[in-house]
């Protein structure tokens, strides 16, 4: 059986959360496309290859590795992602992931736009600045990093602009998709939406 759902939307929407849940709820597999780019950026601080080099020789085992999920990695990979050729040298692989038997979940920027404008469920997932500068400063806290709100916050705009304003494959809303806004929601409310939508459509 193959069935893509494509999620979309600005970091600290929920997008991770509800694709983890529809994933395990449907026995879909699921990809953070955004650990792609977090990867390049990080591959690229380390060996100094350009970012198109760097996009082709990440693998699975850069996926697996810790220390992707701060703040510094995030910009540099919002910074690599605007680049058209490691956007493109990605493809290849979210699409084979999307496609694979049993089903799938993708979540980034991009999914239901470009990397699968077919696919059977499409996601927006989105809620105002301030509530994600929010989870991410109470996630950052609980995580053990210091950080200051109105520096999540500006950080948060910063890379809202960057994914919206870059040329390739900006951070939209397919037209076909269902737009769900966490602002007012909690897990559980988000999921419970995300999982009426697949339901729909199986
Ligand atoms: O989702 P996450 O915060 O991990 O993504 C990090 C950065 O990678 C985003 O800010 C965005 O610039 C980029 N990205 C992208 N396309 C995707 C997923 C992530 O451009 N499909």
């Amino acid at each position: 059986m193959r069935f893509t759902v494509a999620i979309d939307g600005p970091a600290a929407a929920g997008k991770g959360t509800i694709s983890r849940g529809l994933a395990e709820r449907f026995g879909f597999a699921h990809l953070d496309t955004g650990l792609l780019y977090r990867a390049t950026g990080r591959k690229v601080l380390e060996t100094g290859l350009a970012p198109e080099a760097a996009a082709r020789a990440v693998g699975p085992e850069d996926l697996a590795r810790d220390g992707l999920r701060t703040q510094a990695v995030a910009e540099l990979a919002s910074r690599v992602a605007t680049v058209p050729e490691v956007r493109h040298a990605l493809v290849a692989f979210q699409r084979d992931f999307a496609r694979r038997d049993g089903g799938a979940v993708l979540d980034g920027r991009d999914i239901g736009t470009v990397i699968c404008p077919d696919a059977e469920v499409k996601l927006y997932v989105t809620a105002s600045a301030e509530v994600r500068a929010r989870r991410r400063f109470e996630e950052l806290r609980a995580s053990g990093q210091a950080s200051d709100y109105e520096d999540v916050l500006d950080e948060v705009l910063k890379r809202d602009a960057r994914d919206m304003g870059r040329k390739d494959a900006p951070m939209r809303a397919a037209e076909d998709a269902v737009q769900i806004d966490t602002s007012e929601m909690d897990i559980d409310d988000a999921l419970a939406a995300a999982v009426a939508v697949v339901e729909a459509r199986l």
